[in-house]
């Protein structure tokens, strides 16, 4: 066991804990002897030992659980943790996954992804940062990757104390990386692009799309990024519109097309919110649609507006669906929660006239595991709807 003085909870810190979530807040805790970061034991106010935690003294969340016993908390640890998460990741058809999902994986502020032979990781708590050396350790030895890239450029780590920053932590990670996703190839970013480099996390969504896309139909993909619906959409579609306001974005989702020998979409730079109304306006149809904004609730104090923003825009494309047309629609903003999702697409609904069915209700893939009693795991919601009528 790690030998600084034990940090105090109260008992209704403990019971936290007893209910399956892993952090402790800063009101829950009683006694902080030693205001440094790192792996510290944690005991109730008698002393009684309750398990090991990451410990952020500037944080609101100032205890994460790592482990209920008192085995060390070194390297070997780090490993068998590490390749116990990469071992329940069994049979992704895709280059690039999610090998650690932080609490989703028993290991808290900890992301690790793979792309390829190249690990990107993010630490993302002032605890977790103190075990950096180990952890390096611990993804070397159990996933032996050619170069980990370090992306804590993530805005959390300013809560923590922590700098912004990206640091190569061992070999080499090249500034582009092929990705195959589901037979579809794109360009992933780790050094520069959102996120570790792709949105990992709508995977499976973006198969599912695939799938649902109308042979020879029309198509849409709104909020694209650098492409990823819109390349699978393509495989089935006479054609598709792909928009985003990010320039950047779109240039690498030209790349993208390029590089599937895909000629069918037409990239186009523009404010979601005006370029629906225009569609509208001009009675355009499409037969699929993938609806994937930005999380428009950062905070729980704009989620009125957020919510007023999401049904905008799923009002929107519910009423440009062609009658039978498909709209995959998705929220990454955790403060909407699922029933406030589905009640925002049933006022949507409402509104467009339209006859709306529920086809299916998805996450995040599956390499993106949510704990029960740990709600922060499920951020990603999708909703995939048929207009028929
Ligand atoms: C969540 S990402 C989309 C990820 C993508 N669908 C994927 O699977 O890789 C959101 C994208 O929306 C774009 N964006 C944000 N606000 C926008 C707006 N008002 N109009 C158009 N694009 C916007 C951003 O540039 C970003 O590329």
């Amino acid at each position: 066991m790690t030998a600084c003085p034990p940090v105090k909870v109260t008992a209704r810190g403990a019971e936290r804990w007893k209910q399956g979530h892993p952090w402790i807040y800063r009101s829950d805790v009683a006694e902080e002897p030693d205001k440094t970061p790192g792996i510290v034991p944690v005991t109730d106010r008698k002393g009684k030992f309750l398990g090991q935690a990451l410990y952020s003294p500037r944080s609101e969340i100032r205890l994460r659980l790592l482990t209920r016993g008192q085995e060390p908390i070194v390297a070997q640890w780090w490993t068998q943790r590490i390749a116990a998460a990469a071992g329940r990741r069994n049979g992704i058809a895709a280059s690039a996954w999610r090998v650690v999902h932080a609490e989703g994986d028993a290991l808290p502020s900890l992301v690790i992804d793979k792309y390829g032979p190249w690990i990107v990781a993010q630490l993302l708590s002032a605890g977790l940062e103190t075990a950096r050396a180990d952890i390096i350790a611990g993804i070397t030895a159990a996933l032996d990757p050619e170069g980990i890239l370090l992306r804590n450029d993530a805005a959390i780590r300013r809560h923590e104390g922590l700098p912004e920053e990206v640091v190569l932590a061992s070999g080499q990670v090249p500034e582009v990386v092929e990705v195959l996703e589901d037979s579809v190839k794109y360009l992933a970013a780790p050094w520069s692009g959102q996120k570790t480099g792709a949105f990992l996390d709508q995977r499976e969504n973006r198969a599912l799309v695939g799938r649902q896309t109308k042979p020879g139909g029309r198509a849409l993909d709104l909020f694209t990024y650098h492409g990823s619906f819109a390349l699978h959409l393509a495989r089935q579609a006479k054609e598709v519109l792909a928009v985003d306001q990010s320039t950047d974005a779109l240039a690498r989702g030209a790349e993208n097309a390029r590089l599937n020998a895909i000629d069918n979409i037409e990239w186009r730079e523009a404010n979601t919110f005006d370029l629906l109304r225009d569609l509208e306006r001009l009675r355009e149809q499409f037969d699929t649609i993938a609806l994937d904004p930005p999380a428009f609730a950062k905070t729980k104090a704009n989620l009125e507006r957020a919510v007023a923003g999401y049904k905008e825009v799923n009002l929107r494309a519910m009423k440009i669906l062609a009658p039978g047309g498909v709209l995959f629609t998705s929220s990454c903003s955790y403060h909407v929660s699922r029933d406030i999702f589905n009640a925002m697409l049933a006022d949507a609904a409402r509104d467009s006239g339209r006859r709306i069915q529920l086809l299916a209700a998805t996450g995040a893939s599956s390499d993106h595991p949510e704990l029960l009693n740990v709600p922060e795991t499920g951020y990603l919601k999708g909703v995939l709807l048929r207009a028929i009528g």
